[in-house]
């Protein structure tokens, strides 16, 4: 058994969201430790040039991030970069601090190595965790601000509110992410619609000139997602997350209904609504996958299909630290075996 299973049996036996906090507290003493940095990236960091690649001008040592919700506060930051990141996405960050929804609102779902949550952005609001970035700026690695609507704030005020969180981390963020996809603010998904998506973006690019993308649900009609999608570009959007959780409660047996899905379970609708995107913006765009990426061959997969990097969270939680390295180390060996020189030459191989 490895080390991280036997450590999982007994961190499964917490509630889900207070072995976060465990790891949570764990982490944070790393990010203050630089000889604990050192040990942890011995273990699981996994160097090698093949995987490099330059994006939205960013350098990244390797495609795989972590995705928004795991450090929602920027506490962990430099903990993480230890555990062999490509890239850190923080947030959603919120303009005024809230504190989610009613607990409990995170559960497990062993089987399906699946996880449901209704969080509802749950943070400590932007000035805390700007304060936090600042004391480590500039970052050893791009790290993504993930931003989000105050539950408090009404649908007419999006746009304000939007611009007011952004606005207090225009010099800390190497990217920036407008989630409108969690399912966990009420109405949040309906600004998922072209004209507020043309707002937003019209509106950003007046406050700066960094890579800005729009992360999508995976449940919205093709249709509708590609119009939404088509405008952001238009606007531009240096590029497209797809996706965020899932409230189609099908795929998974037994589970409650309300809250996002993510996981295994989410794999291939996330993956069914990448391909569309890919098919309609690969190379006008860049795109980036999340959605039960939990291996190489998925993140190997979607790279073909256009991803230019990949995220993963629910992965790490039944996977453990090690995923990172090992995904990072299969994928460098799947490049050599199919004759690429660089990672950047297999991206969206499979459309063209
Ligand atoms: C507990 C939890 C909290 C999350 N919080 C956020 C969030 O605050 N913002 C966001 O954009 N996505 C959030 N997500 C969604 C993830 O970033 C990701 O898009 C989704 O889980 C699909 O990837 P996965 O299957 O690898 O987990 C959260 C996911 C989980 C499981």
């Amino acid at each position: 058994m490895s080390v991280y299973k036997k450590l999982r049996s007994v961190l499964f036996k917490l509630d889900p969201e207070n072995a976060h906090y465990l790891a949570e507290i764990f982490l944070k003493s790393v990010s203050t430790s630089s000889v604990l940095q050192e040990i942890l990236a011995n273990q699981f960091c996994y160097e090698n040039e093949i995987l490099h690649n330059q994006i939205c001008g960013l350098d990244f040592y390797n495609p795989i991030g972590l995705a928004a919700g795991f450090d929602k506060n920027a506490t962990m930051v430099r903990g993480l970069c230890a555990l062999g990141f490509g890239f850190l996405e923080v947030g959603t960050l919120t303009k005024h601090a809230q504190n989610g929804n009613p607990k409990p609102r995170l559960f497990r779902y062993l089987q399906e190595e699946s996880l449901q949550n209704a969080m509802g952005f749950n943070n400590q609001g932007a000035l805390k965790a700007a304060a936090r970035l600042a004391q480590i700026y500039p970052y050893t690695l791009p790290i993504g601000i993930n931003l989000g609507k105050n539950k408090s704030i009404p649908t007419q005020d999006a746009l304000k509110n939007y611009e007011e969180v952004l606005c207090d981390f225009l010099s800390l963020g190497d990217y920036y992410v407008f989630n409108l996809s969690s399912p966990n603010t009420p109405n949040l998904r309906d600004l998922q619609n072209v004209s507020f998506v043309k707002e937003l973006f019209m509106m950003a690019r007046e406050h700066t000139n960094k890579p800005i993308f729009l992360k999508i649900s995976p449940d919205m009609p093709k249709d509708t997602m590609l119009s939404v999608c088509e405008q952001a570009i238009l606007c531009q959007a240096s590029g497209i997350i797809a996706t965020n959780t899932s409230v189609d409660y099908t795929l998974l047996w037994g589970t409650r209904d309300f809250g996002g899905i993510s996981g295994a379970v989410l794999k291939s609708k996330s993956a069914e609504v990448f391909e569309s995107l890919a098919k309609a913006f690969f190379g006008q765009t860049i795109l980036i996958a999340a959605g039960g990426i939990d291996d190489a061959q998925e993140a190997y997969k979607r790279i073909k299909m256009g991803a230019s990097l990949v995220q993963v969270y629910t992965g790490l939680i039944f996977k453990g630290p090690a995923l990172c390295k090992q995904i990072n180390q299969e994928i460098a060996q799947y490049l050599q075996r199919d004759g690429f020189l660089n990672l950047r030459d297999a991206i969206g191989v499979d459309l063209k």
